[in-house]
């Protein structure tokens, strides 16, 4: 029998729907055995995963990485590095960097920016541009979707003209009219809370489902219960919808905004409990598609400002790196299935946002010729998260001393380790831009 490069044996794999003892053998950056028992092909490097899980790498489909402009609070390298620490293999990138990447120059001006500096692979939100013309031309060149569109700050009207083309529209919804009516002079957490209201979230996905009769809508990270029920019934009447949930809008709630300041000030904002079971419920029921961080960096200098008054301080958590662990912990405690966990973080992203390698195989999945994007999970080990040790510039969480159950101990991306036992192996520009393909 032919001699592979890397065999990854005597693992926990997702088999056929179950979780067998197995292991996969890597030739070429792509999975080219997956089975069930010890059986693999020889190979130049074995890894004995000691019963530890292999599963497919994540797909953070929401992340901020920063690059280029405002790259104090994080860059393509930093960013990278948490990710890869975090399990996650590809991650798609937004589009609010300065300058904004609002056209094919400064998409394309992304791609070689991040293929120089990222460990891990890259799939590029693009914002909207002035033109159908330029759309069509990012369209053409690979954007995951226009997005994440910032209704109350760029107005729907440019999604109307867009929605023909019939890339996936991803939006940030707040609805600019309902802010309006409670926009707050205040600057105190309270006064923010009331600023900010949940109805602000439901008037816009009311909105915005009837445009998903046609188009794909993505409702970025969804946070309240009647927006679940929203959308649960926009599916059933066959609406192009889908939409992704937070590990802080699952896991936190107010009390934290109010405990953590700035420090926990995300928009949108956290919300109550009952929210978090709720979304939780909708994420298990498939209502919820997938599981994204929206990792959203700033500095400590930043969010300090806020401590005087919440409305100085910019809105965004770091998640990229601690959301797997997270969600690893629901598993655990039985709050997620394993397989359904899969599914929103690794299947379905790709699949919404058409990321598959070169020869049309879907990322995300643990497939025959598909690329070895893979990351091994220590299931059993119970761990605190900590801010200092986290791999992007920030260094501080909202999840600070959470205890989580399960540790990624090893990723690889097309075969390649990345990363191992709390330390970046790969290289920097390693990472490989993934155009979206369908
Ligand atoms: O809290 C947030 N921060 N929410 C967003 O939608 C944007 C993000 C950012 O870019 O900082
Ligand atoms: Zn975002």
């Amino acid at each position: 029998m032919e001699t592979v490069d890397l065999r990854l044996e005597n693992a926990k794999i997702p088999y056929r729907g179950s979780l067998v003892s197995g292991g996969v053998a890597i030739a070429d950056g792509k999975l080219v055995a997956i089975r069930k028992g010890p059986l693999l092909p020889n190979a130049d490097v074995k890894i004995d995963l000691r019963g530890m899980l292999l599963l497919p790498g994540v797909i953070d489909a929401h992340v901020h990485f920063r690059d280029p402009g405002l790259t104090w609070k994080e860059d393509f390298a930093s960013g990278s590095m948490a990710a890869a620490a975090g399990g996650v293999t590809t991650v798609c990138d937004m589009p609010n960097c300065i300058p904004r990447t609002n056209s094919l120059k400064r998409f394309t001006e992304k791609v070689e920016i991040a293929g120089k500096k990222s460990y891990v692979d890259f799939a590029l939100h693009a914002a909207l541009p002035k033109t159908k013309e330029e759309g069509i031309k990012l369209m053409k060149t690979g954007a995951a979707s226009f997005g994440e569109v910032f209704t109350y700050s760029e107005g729907d009207a440019a999604i109307r003209n867009f929605l023909d083309l019939g890339l996936t529209i991803s939006v940030h919804a707040e609805d600019p009219r309902v802010l309006e009516r409670f926009k707050s002079n205040g600057n105190g957490i309270e006064e923010f809370i009331r600023s900010r209201p949940r109805e602000a979230e439901i008037s816009e996905i009311s909105r915005l489902l009837p445009l998903a009769e046609n188009a794909h809508i993505h409702i970025c990270h969804v946070t309240t219960s009647e927006s679940v029920d929203l959308i649960r019934r926009g599916k059933k009447q066959k609406n192009k919808v889908t939409c992704e949930v937070t590990p802080h809008h699952l896991l936190l709630s107010l009390t934290h905004l109010r405990r953590l300041g700035p420090y926990a000030h995300v928009l949108p904002p956290l919300r109550s409990p009952a929210d978090g079971s709720d979304l939780l419920r909708a994420l298990r029921d498939g209502t919820i598609d997938i599981v994204s961080s929206d990792h959203a960096p700033h500095t400590a200098e930043e969010k300090e400002k806020g401590q005087a008054n919440l409305f100085e301080a910019p809105p965004g958590v770091v998640g990229v790196e601690t959301s797997l662990p997270l969600m690893l912990t629901l598993v655990r405690k039985g709050k997620l299935s394993l397989f359904r966990l899969i599914e929103a973080m690794c299947t379905s992203p790709a699949k919404i946002f058409g990321l598959r390698n070169e020869s049309g195989v879907p990322k995300g999945t643990l497939e025959i010729g598909g690329d070895a994007d893979l990351v091994v999970v220590d299931q059993k080990k119970k761990w605190k998260l900590k801010g200092k040790e986290l791999h992007g510039k920030t260094k501080f969480t909202p999840f600070e001393g959470r205890e989580v159950i399960g540790m990624p101990t090893m990723t690889f991306v097309r075969g390649k380790k990345v990363f191992e036992e709390g330390e970046i192996v790969g290289k920097r520009g390693y990472g490989k831009f993934i155009p979206r393909s369908s």
